[in-house]
């Protein structure tokens, strides 16, 4: 509740990656009903475009005027570099869930799984581009992001 209550009022720009995936794109609603503004990065792996639709069906089209939504791999530095421009916060969802997967495929979980979090590029596009984006770890929700913002 205090982060509701925080966010009433003040608008901040948020990153979501993995935004058309099961938490990234409640994240986006709950976010873009609170007047926020969001870009999102996904790729499509796993998450799916009715997921956006359905956002964009349940809220004001005011507010889903406040979405970008960049197509794009977090493995790829540019689109990374493009989807952390002026942002504040990162909400980072984008993964490979799936053990099974991991197994069959160990190199591809790992390089997104590991590689586009523990990199380090979150934080590093923030000082890189003079901001200071908070970053918010892997599958934290709205309640969680009180520890890291406030
Ligand atoms: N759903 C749950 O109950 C739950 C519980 C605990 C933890 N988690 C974790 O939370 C995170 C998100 O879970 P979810 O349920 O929303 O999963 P999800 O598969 O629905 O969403 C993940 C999103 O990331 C995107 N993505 C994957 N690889 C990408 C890449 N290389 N570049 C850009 N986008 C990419 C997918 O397309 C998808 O939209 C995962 O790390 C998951 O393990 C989820």
């Amino acid at each position: 509740m205090m982060v509701l209550g925080a966010l009433e009022g003040t608008s901040r720009r948020w990153l979501i990656t993995g935004v058309a995936g099961f938490i990234g794109s409640n994240l986006l609603e709950a976010l873009l009903r609170l007047d926020q503004t969001v870009v999102g990065l996904d790729n499509f792996a796993t998450g799916h475009r009715r997921n956006l639709s359905e956002v964009e069906r349940s809220v004001a089209a005011e507010r889903w005027k406040r979405f970008r939504f960049i197509e794009g791999d977090i493995r790829d530095m540019q689109a990374c570099r493009e989807a952390m421009a002026g942002v504040d916060v990162v909400l980072h969802q984008a993964a490979l869930g799936s053990v099974p997967r991991s197994i069959a495929d160990p190199i591809t979980s790992n390089e997104v799984n590991v590689g586009g979090f523990q990199r380090g590029q979150w934080r590093g596009f923030s000082q890189h581009d003079g901001g200071s984006p908070r970053c918010v770890g892997v599958a934290l929700h709205l309640r969680s992001v009180e520890l890291d913002l406030w």
